[in-house]
């Protein structure tokens, strides 16, 4: 359900009705503060203005047209024109009363399903995955469970670098290390094997030759070559999924569709861009100029598909992989979850493929970008050396602090349960630290903020959901036995009520806008509202009426409920105690 989307229905409609043109739309939005009804409609004003009339006048002619329902219990005008929306009490307990008896907790299915197609973590595989493949694993992982909850079908794509003229000098190196001991040995340390072979790279005599031997080698598919290659990409894939494992992250096998699954189709597609004149050979390259995309002095910006030499390019494979998107893979949606330094680039390939007719505008191209993470000086974040940050060690890391919070908050826990809720908080703290923050500001990545029990963090709402759930335990009653209405009587009640009927409508608007911090603030203001409602509003204290405790106690349930579905679409845990 999508209150704001039900009211502004109602509300279009009632405009029209009242003569207003389409174009004025309602604005329909949450009030902002307490006093001015659950929901506002300001659409009045800006209609009154393009029709030159009064906008209280034509605020009343908009509440004589509306068809109230059983949802709306009255709507004032306030100022110069505002409409202030109270929803009806019965109509709220309701929606909460079906919300708690389904699964999706009342949240609609999308009424048009998309095939949306999301390119997120597609890391290179001549190294190990460091911090900066971090934010696009995590964000894009949440949005792929978003959209795939709200009923979309999402085809996820892990776009890996496997190839390219650094895997030369890897497998040259790889090949000499064979002499003496197996690949998984060898390349136990990707960090430390990537630096050896850049060495020699650099200093040894004849090395560089042999390593560019061994991509003409390898472009040319020779079988040795190929087996030496695949050795090397199948150990730096099971890197990776360690690391998705212990992320928790969707991601599987299927989804990879590397960089080299569209070697084949580079001359193909490079071919039908000169004949069909979209590309051009300047100076012995193939080029692709977008006047799309020219700058202050009108010189068209140039998309380079082919080197002199005849290589091809990151910009080839990403034309090919949009084309196989669109086409193949008929997406009407696709996003691309990758640091904003890529900006241009992805900017030249939307412009390229629509104007060489790989992707119609009914296909949506979506740059998703995010910020940098930065360490506690303001810097990007480094070792102390100065050096990458592993993201295996990262996580580890991450577990141990949370293991000592948690082992200090409840001494109690054996060791086990406490590595276990240690593993979920941990994790769910450096994902939660990251899917909080609007994602298109760096932000900077501090362990004592996300470990805290205070505030916007996971551990946080972890701790909220345990404390919801213990209450069922001292009851005694399993939520499947509640009965009775929801009642709503006191302010911090219809508050509470309010921000659990409103989960819906902010799926969807992370759906549409890509924005997952929009669902991390609703959860934390869920669980304040929660607070509020549990100093003031007593559920097992004596005194309370049967009727009373059923109905708060629905409420909790639905506070449980939703806290849980919301950090799952995060890709976060939760547990019954910490
Ligand atoms: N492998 C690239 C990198 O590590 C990211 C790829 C993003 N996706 C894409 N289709 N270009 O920077």
């Amino acid at each position: 359900m999508n209150i704001r989307q039900l009211l502004s229905d109602k509300f279009q409609a009632a405009m029209l009705a009242a003569g207003i043109p389409e174009e004025c739309g309602p604005v329909v939005a949450p009030a902002k503060k307490a006093g001015f009804g659950d929901y506002q409609a300001n659409g009045a004003m800006g209609a009154a203005k393009r029709m030159s009339t009064n906008p209280r006048e034509l605020a009343g002619k908009i509440l004589e047209q509306l068809d109230k329902g059983d949802m709306i219990e009255k709507v004032e005008i306030a100022g110069p024109g505002f409409l202030n929306i109270h929803l009806s009490e019965q109509w709220l307990g309701q929606q909460l009363w079906a919300a708690q008896s389904n699964k999706r907790l009342n949240v609609a299915a999308a009424q048009e399903p998309k095939t949306v197609v999301i390119d997120y973590s597609s890391p290179n595989l001549a190294k190990e995955m460091h911090v900066g493949h971090l934010r696009t694993t995590i964000i894009g992982d949440a949005l792929a469970r978003l959209l795939e909850f709200q009923g979309h079908k999402v085809v996820r794509q892990n776009h890996m670098g496997d190839w390219g003229t650094q895997f030369g000098m890897l497998l040259a190196h790889l090949s000499d290390k064979l002499a003496d001991s197996d690949a998984e040995v060898a390349l136990a340390d990707l960090e430390v094997f990537y630096r050896e072979a850049k060495v020699r790279f650099d200093d040894e005599e004849g090395f560089a030759d042999r390593a560019r031997g061994y991509v003409v080698k390898l472009q040319g598919g020779d079988e040795q070559c190929l087996k030496l290659w695949k050795q090397f990409i199948d150990i730096s894939i099971s890197h990776c999924e360690e690391i998705y494992s212990k992320l928790n992250v969707t991601l599987e096998q299927g989804d990879i569709y590397a960089e080299s699954r569209y070697n084949d189709d580079l001359p193909v597609l490079v071919k039908e861009l000169l004949d069909s004149g979209i590309a051009v050979e300047d100076q012995g390259a193939i080029v692709i100029f977008l006047e799309e995309m020219a700058d202050k002095e009108g010189n068209p910006s140039p998309m380079i598909i082919q080197k002199k030499g005849g290589g091809y390019l990151y910009a080839t494979t990403d034309l090919a992989a949009i084309r196989y998107r669109t086409n193949q893979l008929n997406a009407d949606r696709i996003l691309y979850v990758v640091d904003a330094r890529q900006s241009l680039h992805l900017q030249q390939t939307f412009v390229a493929s629509r104007k060489a007719g790989f992707t119609p505008e009914s296909t949506a191209l979506e740059h998703c970008t995010f910020g940098t993470m930065m360490g506690d000086d303001g810097k990007p974040f480094k070792t102390r050396s100065g050096g990458t940050v592993k993201l295996a060690a990262l996580l580890n890391e991450a577990v141990e602090r949370a293991e000592k919070l948690v082992a200090e908050k409840n001494p109690e826990l054996d060791t086990k349960t406490c590595a276990e809720i240690a593993r979920k908080v941990g994790i769910g703290a450096v994902k939660y630290a990251d899917l909080s923050k609007t994602r298109t500001n760096d932000y900077i990545f501090s362990w004592e903020s996300m470990l805290s029990f205070e505030g916007n963090t996971a551990p946080y709402l972890q701790y909220a959901y345990t404390r919801v759930r213990s209450i069922f335990r001292k009851a005694g009653i399993e939520p499947s036995e509640l009965k009775g209405n929801i009642q709503l009587e006191s302010p911090q009640e219809r508050a509470l009520a309010i921000k659990l009927s409103q989960f819906g409508e902010v799926l969807d608007q992370v759906a549409k806008d890509t924005f997952p911090h929009v669902l991390c603030t609703y959860l934390y203001e869920l669980a304040s509202a929660y607070m509020s409602f549990y100093e003031a509003c007593p559920v097992l204290k004596e005194g309370v009426s049967e009727q009373q405790k059923h109905s708060r106690l629905q409420l909790c349930n639905l506070v449980a409920s939703t806290i849980a579905t919301g950090l799952d679409l995060l890709g976060i845990e939760v547990m019954e105690q910490m």
